[in-house]
């Protein structure tokens, strides 16, 4: 049976369409969002998250909308040149104006809020979390590994003035959750320890 939406204007569209337009909407506002970002956490890393997120979530019974929605504005405070305190907390008081907009449920919007204030990995590990916010952390944490990973280490440590082998060291300390990011990682973190080796012997 096809379930039934009535939009504000009266009109009755499947429910699959309007979950559709809803997550095409709030992609355009987070893409416009980040479209001066420079720092790693542009709309295209928000994508390869996305992309993710939907492995690790495959064949999981989890909330799709919730994830994709969390997914969408996890790094939404760079969307401002400047921002004071941690950025999970920001870009989540900065989507739920914009969340509460849309038609999400109550619970939701909750975790939704809830997913992007604790998605950041370097800074909670709390595993009294829903599936969807520990789907939504190992989504972001394979964009720190492999050859992405080692891409975005090495230029985040040069914009630091930090040494980007140690960087690089520091990305395999990482830890997964879910037994798809578990899965997942396993290429990843093998080209990361690949490439340090080979780097360290060529420079030594
Ligand atoms: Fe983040
Ligand atoms: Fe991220």
């Amino acid at each position: 049976m096809i379930n039934y939406h009535k939009t504000p204007n009266g009109f009755l569209i499947p429910k699959k369409s309007e979950d559709f337009l809803r997550i095409n909407k709030l992609k355009d506002i987070v893409k416009k969002g980040l479209d001066h970002e420079g720092s790693g956490h542009d709309f295209k890393h928000t994508m390869r998250v996305y992309n993710n997120a939907m492995k690790i979530a495959e064949g999981e019974n989890v909330d799709l909308d919730v994830i994709k929605t969390s997914v969408l504005f996890h790094d939404y405070a760079y969307s401002e040149k400047f921002f004071e305190g941690e950025h999970g907390d920001i870009s989540a008081k900065l989507a739920k104006p914009i969340i509460e907009k849309e038609n999400f449920a109550k619970e939701q919007v909750r975790k939704i809020l809830l997913s992007i204030e604790k998605h950041n990995f370097w800074q909670h590990n709390e595993s009294d979390v829903p599936i969807e916010t520990k789907i939504l952390r190992d989504a972001d944490r394979l964009d720190a590994i492999g050859y992405t990973g080692i891409l975005r280490a090495i230029s985040y440590a040069i914009n630091a003035k930090k040494n980007p082998i140690q960087s690089l060291k520091d990305q395999l300390t990482i830890s997964f959750e879910t037994k798809k990011g578990i899965e997942l990682s396993n290429e990843r973190f093998r080209v990361i320890r690949e490439f340090i080796q080979n780097i360290e012997s060529e420079f030594n």
